[in-house]
């Protein structure tokens, strides 16, 4: 019983080893491993995985908002300068950390679902992930009277039916798609930090209104990957969200509200980020006790501690201390060396910072803490 409901069962370490090892491999030349912990690995994933399907927010997204918002300020220059050279729909100045995940699992970059056209373009997975998209419906907050005419109508739910939809053109046959499922990667999220986004920007109750969402948002994304699970996947990583507090974004719409007891040493908003780790919390508990058949390896990957890491230690990862918390595209002004910071625009990071977070998901931050603990 313990171990169907764990997220450390032997059967998930071996499979997270399997999955270190195989990412480790396909990019010798970055691992930081030592080459002794690569030989630890079991056999459990087989050659590894033929798709990856994503489902999220701007974090993730490759390219769909952008497909109905094609003049909005992102699908811009500087956007993309750094690796594409050009705009792509990505909320930074290069590849985000589906990308990299992508080039380690061998696969080309993901064709953000709202781009393709046919089966072919799909071959390899799809990405779903929509910037601006919640994990409750826009129903919801409508009905809670918020203005939604910036939330875009994307939210997990219909980015789920979408990949009902591409499933069923995928294969023909239940066996069919249930191979499929078993052989693919998912990656949902981060998705929720909009939710709370859009009511903090909103003015909304903190105690009364944006906390009381967040059994709301765990559960919407527990539904998810049972949906997931019923129709056969067998690898789920989910990320938790940022630390909300060291975002240039949230402390410039707080800074004229704040003392300075309410930052920390490195001048983040204490309490933003104690309701962070409060989301993710849940979040993990939630992923610690959903029941699984014990073939299902479902991982959370840290983004929040792997952030406070290079903010903490800047200089030691390549980052410049003094621009921190500052972003490097802001006000139409663009920073001389985007790879130096941490902050692409004040509400996403830079490329630098996106590879750093896929390196660490790879190399190590799931097992840490898979726990249901703080
Ligand atoms: C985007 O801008 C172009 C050129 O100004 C315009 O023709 C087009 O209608 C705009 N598209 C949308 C979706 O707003
Ligand atoms: C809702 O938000 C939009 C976009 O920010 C704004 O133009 C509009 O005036 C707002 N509507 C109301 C009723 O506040
Ligand atoms: C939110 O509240 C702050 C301070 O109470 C105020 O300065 C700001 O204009 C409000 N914003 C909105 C969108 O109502």
């Amino acid at each position: 019983m313990a171990s169907s409901v764990s997220l450390c069962s032997p059967t998930t370490i071996e499979r997270m080893l399997l999955l270190f090892l195989i990412l480790c491999i396909t990019h010798a030349a970055t691992a930081v491993e030592p080459a002794g912990d690569l030989a630890a690995g079991g056999d459990g994933l087989g050659l590894g995985f033929s798709r990856m399907f994503c489902i999220g927010d701007s974090v993730a997204d490759t390219g769909n908002l952008a497909t109905v918002n094609p003049n909005g300020s992102f699908n811009m220059l500087p956007y993309g300068e750094t690796f594409f050279g050009h705009p792509t729909g990505r909320f930074s100045d290069g590849r985000l950390t589906v990308d990299f995940l992508a080039e380690r699992l061998g696969l080309p970059f993901l064709t953000a679902f709202l781009r393709g056209k046919t089966a072919e373009d799909f071959r390899h997975g799809a990405n779903f992930a929509v910037a601006g998209a919640t994990a409750l419906s826009l129903k919801f907050f409508k009905e809670m009277g918020l203005n939604i005419t910036n939330i875009p109508p994307y939210s997990l739910d219909v980015q789920m039916q979408w990949f009902h939809g591409m499933l069923h053109s995928l294969a023909s046959t239940d066996k069919e798609r249930k191979e499929i499922m078993s052989e693919s990667l998912f990656l949902m999220g981060e998705i929720g930090a909009n939710d709370y986004g859009y009511l903090f920007a909103q003015n909304r109750s903190f105690i009364n209104e944006i906390k009381p969402l967040v059994p709301k948002v765990t559960m919407k994304i527990e539904n998810a990957i049972k949906v997931l699970m019923t129709l056969g996947a067998k690898t789920i990583i989910i990320p938790g969200i940022f630390p909300a507090g060291c975002l240039p974004r949230y402390l410039e719409m707080y800074q004229s509200m704040l003392s300075p007891e309410d930052y920390d040493a490195f001048g983040c908003i204490k309490w933003m980020n104690d309701f962070s780790e409060y989301r993710n919390y849940a979040l993990k508990c939630m992923l610690h006790q959903i029941p699984r058949n014990p073939t299902v390896t479902i991982l959370y990957a840290d983004y929040y501690t792997t952030v406070l890491e290079l903010i903490r230690h800047p200089v030691m990862h390549g980052f410049k201390r003094e621009t921190v918390l500052v972003p490097c595209y802001t006000d139409g002004n663009l920073c001389p060396n985007p790879s130096t910071y941490i902050s692409w625009d004040g509400q996403h990071l830079t490329e630098a910072a996106y590879k750093f977070v896929a390196h660490h998901m790879l190399h190590g931050a799931f097992a840490q803490s898979s726990m249901c603990s703080k």
